[in-house]
């Protein structure tokens, strides 16, 4: 499966984005506000390399543990499919439990995105293309 982006945790989207950018990132997408999810999300890229960078914007976020628990911190990789369900199947035949069933994301042009977590893993994130 090719990889869509790498989702980094921040504290602070802004001053995130500004390190990655003095790193050699440019901003593909700029920040915005998932109100699903209660998240800021912006997308930089480095050549091949895309990540994405999720602020919880208060504690009612569903990331706000995983931010308190890790602090900065890559925490998933995204990979691109062509059919969810088929993938999700796939997967969950490998030991993967659905964590967020498909869902549309608003940051990525609305295609639907699914969260898996395995024991050997942790957390995956699956988009449709
Ligand atoms: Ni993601």
């Amino acid at each position: 499966m090719n990889i869509h982006h790498v989702g980094y945790l921040t504290k602070d989207l802004n001053k995130a984005q500004d390190e990655f950018l003095a790193l050699g990132f440019v901003v593909e997408q700029e920040k915005a506000y998932d109100e699903l999810r209660k998240i800021n999300i912006s997308f930089i890229i480095n050549g091949d390399y895309r990540v994405e960078l999720i602020e919880p914007v208060d504690e009612a976020s569903p990331m706000y543990p995983l931010l308190k628990r890790y602090k900065n911190t890559p925490y998933h990789i995204c990979y691109e499919v062509e059919n969810l369900e088929a993938s999700i199947e796939q997967l969950s035949a490998r030991g993967y439990t659905v964590m967020q069933a498909p869902l549309e994301a608003p940051c990525i042009e609305n295609h639907r995105v699914a969260f898996l977590i395995n024991s050997n893993l942790g957390i995956i994130e699956l988009v449709e293309k």
